[in-house]
C-alpha cells in the first residue's frame, strides 16, 4: 500500500556519496526531504539536484535535511556529482542514495510500473521531526519540480504544526493565515486578538511568530 500521510516514514540503511546512512538517524531531530531522480546522467535531474544544492542554506533555515536518491550505483553517482556541478554551478552538497537494488525506492513505492517499471518517478517526502510523513509530491520524470514550492510547502507545515492555523491558496511566509474551525471564536479572541470573520467558518488573522 502507498506511503499515506500520517504514516512512520519507513527506516532504512543506505549508501550515499557521503558514507552509509541510516534515514532516521539522519533527520535526527528535526524536519527532513527525501526525493528521488529517475536515473543518473539525465537532463532533468541534473537541474534538480543543482538545485538543491543551490537552495541548501534556505532547507538548513527550516532545520530540514536533505537527501536525494537514484537507483544508480555509487560509482556512478560520483562521476555524475561533477557534471551536477559543471551545469549548474552547485556542488553536491547533500547525500546522495545508491540504490540499485532498488530496495528504497520500493520501500518508499518510487516505481509506478505504468509509468516506467525500473526507474523512479520524481518522488518528494517531507518528514516531520516525529518521523511522520507530512507530504508526499509525484512528478512524472520529464516535468522538473520547483524547488520553492517545497521551501513555501514546509514552512506551510512547520507554522500549521505550531499554531492553530492553515494557509490559504497561494499562501506566502508573512501573509495572513486562517484560523482552523476547531479553535471556538472565544478562543480566537484570546489567541488571536483582532482576527477577520469573512464567513463563519473563515477567520483570518496575521501569521502567529
Ligand atoms: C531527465 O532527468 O531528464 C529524465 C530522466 C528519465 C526520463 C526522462 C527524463
Amino acid at each position: 500500500m502507498a506511503i499515506q500521510l500520517g504514516d512512520e516514514a519507513p527506516d532504512f540503511t543506505a549508501e550515499t556519496t557521503e558514507g552509509t546512512i541510516n534515514f532516521h538517524q539522519y533527520l535526527g531531530d528535526g524536519w527532513g526531504i527525501l526525493f528521488s531522480h529517475p536515473a543518473d546522467f539525465t537532463p532533468v535531474c541534473t537541474t534538480e539536484l543543482g538545485r538543491v544544492a543551490g537552495l541548501k542554506p534556505e532547507f538548513e533555515k527550516r532545520n530540514t535535511k536533505v537527501i536525494a536518491i537514484s537507483v544508480d550505483p555509487l560509482e556512478k553517482h560520483a562521476a555524475w556529482a561533477q557534471d551536477i556541478e559543471d551545469v549548474t554551478g552547485n556542488k553536491l552538497n547533500y547525500p546522495l542514495i545508491a540504490d540499485p537494488d532498488r530496495t528504497v525506492a520500493n520501500l518508499y513505492g518510487m516505481i509506478h510500473p505504468n509509468a516506467n517499471d525500473t526507474l523512479t518517478v520524481r518522488s518528494v517526502f517531507v518528514v516531520g521531526p516525529d518521523k511522520k510523513v507530512k507530504l508526499t509530491l509525484t512528478y512524472p520524470a520529464a516535468t522538473g519540480r520547483d524547488f520553492n514550492e517545497i521551501l513555501r510547502v514546509i514552512d506551510s507545515l512547520q507554522l500549521t504544526a505550531k499554531h492553530k492555523v492553515a494557509t490559504p491558496a497561494d499562501w506566502r511566509q508573512g501573509e495572513d493565515v486562517i484560523i482552523t474551525t476547531a479553535v471556538s471564536n472565544e478562543e480566537a479572541a484570546e489567541r488571536f486578538p483582532g482576527y477577520e470573520t469573512v464567513k463563519p467558518y473563515l477567520r483570518k488573522t496575521q501569521q502567529p511568530a
